[in-house]
C-alpha cells in the first residue's frame, strides 16, 4: 500500500493562452499531481492547495482522538478527497472497514478510484452518496450496529471551492450553483430568484452575522432572476456597500460571508448537522470515539451544544472541554486550516 493517496490518472493537457495557466481547468500539472510531483510540491511550499485536491486538516490530532485500531469500524461522514479516510483505513487494516459518506457524487467517484489505486482493498470500504443526516439508516443498511470511530470534517472541500463550475467561488466566474449534490434541491441562482427579501436578510444574519444584511438583501432582490453567475452575485453584493476600491479587504470579507451564508442555506447545512449530531450517540459502539472539525462559529456552536447535551444525558462519558486548533505550523503551511476547531466526544461504555 502506498503512503499517500495518489492523484487522478493522467489526462491530456488543455491548451491555454500565454505563459501561465489562469483558469482552473488549465492548471494541468496540479490536476495531474501524480505525474508532476515537483510542481505540486512548489504549490504546497507557497502555502497553497494544488488544484483538484484537498489538504486534510488536523490529521495527527484526529488520529490521536479516534485512536483507530486494526479490525475496527470507522465512519468518515464527509469523505471529500479521502485524505482522512485514507489515514483511518491505514490504521484499521487489516480486518477493519470504513464507511465513507458524502453528498458529492462527482468527487466520491474520484476518491474511490484513488483509494483503490493506493492499494486499499475494495472490501475494506463502502462509499455512500448521501446526506450524513441519514447516518442511522446508512449504518443500518450496512448491517452496522455502531462505529468505533466517527469523523465529520464540515463544510466544503478545496476541490469544490476551487472549481468555478461548482459555483462556490467569486475568484472566477462560473454558474451560481453551490450545491454539494447538484442533482438535488435548488441552486443558489434559483434560490435567489424566488426568495423574499425578509427571508434573505434573515439568512445573511443567521448564517454569517452579516451586518449589512438589509442593504444586501434589498440589492439582491432588486436583481431577481438576473443573478446567474458568481461574479454577477459578487457585483450585486458590492453595489449594496459604500463605494470602495474593488479589492478592498472589507468588501472581499463581506462577499465571502454572503457566499458562505447562501451556501449554508442552499445545502441545508445547519439542519443536517443538528440531525446528525442528535443521532450520533446511538450510532457509536460503547466506548466509540467521535471527532468533528468545524470552520465557523455557526457550526462549532452546534457541535459544542450537542456534545454537552449528550454528556449531560449520560450518553457520552467524556467530551472536549474546549476546542483544539491546528498547530501554528499547520496554519502557516495550510492557511485554509486556520479557522478550524476540533471537538471530540466518547460514547459511554456499556
Ligand atoms: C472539508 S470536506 C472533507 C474533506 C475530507 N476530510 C478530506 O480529507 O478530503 C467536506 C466534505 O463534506 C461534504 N459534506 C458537507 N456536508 C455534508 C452532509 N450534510 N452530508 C454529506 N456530506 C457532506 C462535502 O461535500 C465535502 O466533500
Amino acid at each position: 500500500m502506498s503512503d499517500e493517496l495518489p492523484h487522478e490518472p493522467h489526462k491530456r493537457r488543455p491548451r491555454y493562452r500565454g505563459t501561465h495557466p489562469r483558469k482552473f481547468s488549465e492548471k494541468y500539472k496540479e490536476l495531474q499531481g501524480s505525474r508532476y510531483r515537483d510542481d505540486v510540491e512548489k504549490v504546497l511550499a507557497r502555502g497553497m492547495t494544488p488544484a483538484g485536491s484537498h489538504r486534510p486538516v488536523c490529521v495527527a490530532e484526529i488520529l490521536g482522538i479516534l485512536a483507530p485500531q486494526a479490525g475496527e469500524l470507522a465512519v468518515d461522514a464527509t469523505l471529500g478527497n479521502g485524505g482522512h479516510a485514507f489515514k483511518l483505513l491505514e490504521n484499521i487494516l487489516p480486518g477493519g472497514r470504513l464507511v465513507g459518506i458524502d453528498l458529492d457524487g462527482i468527487e466520491m467517484a474520484r476518491t474511490r478510484t484513488r483509494l483503490l489505486a493506493a492499494g486499499i482493498p475494495a472490501t475494506a470500504f463502502v462509499l455512500r452518496q448521501s446526506n450524513f443526516s441519514a447516518l442511522p439508516s446508512i449504518l443500518a443498511g450496512e448491517g452496522i450496529a455502531g462505529a468505533d470511530c466517527f469523523l465529520a470534517d464540515l463544510g466544503v472541500s478545496s476541490m469544490q471551492i476551487d472549481n468555478p463550475e461548482r459555483g462556490f467561488t467569486f475568484k472566477h466566474d462560473g454558474p451560481l450553483e453551490m450545491r454539494m449534490d447538484p442533482e438535488r434541491g435548488l441552486s443558489a441562482s434559483d434560490l435567489l430568484a424566488t426568495i423574499s427579501e425578509v427571508r434573505l436578510r434573515e439568512i445573511l444574519v443567521a448564517n454569517a452575522d452579516e451586518s449589512s444584511a438589509a442593504a444586501i438583501s434589498r440589492a439582491l432582490c432588486s436583481r431577481r432572476g438576473k443573478l446567474r453567475t458568481t461574479l454577477a452575485l459578487a457585483d450585486a453584493i458590492r453595489s449594496a456597500l459604500p463605494s470602495c476600491p474593488k479589492g478592498d479587504p472589507e468588501i472581499v470579507k463581506t462577499i465571502r460571508r454572503c457566499f458562505q451564508a447562501l451556501r449554508i442555506e442552499v445545502n441545508g447545512e445547519f439542519s443536517a448537522l443538528e440531525t446528525m449530531l442528535s443521532s450520533l450517540p446511538s450510532c457509536l459502539r460503547p466506548g466509540g470515539r467521535a471527532a468533528v472539525l468545524s470552520f465557523h462559529s455557526g457550526e462549532d456552536r452546534r457541535v459544542e451544544a450537542a456534545f454537552r447535551d449528550g454528556f449531560e444525558k449520560g450518553m457520552y462519558s467524556s467530551i472536549a472541554e474546549s476546542f483544539i486548533r491546528p498547530s501554528r505550523e499547520e496554519q502557516y503551511n495550510n492557511p485554509r486550516s486556520s479557522s478550524a476547531k476540533l471537538r471530540w466526544a466518547i460514547r459511554r461504555d456499556g
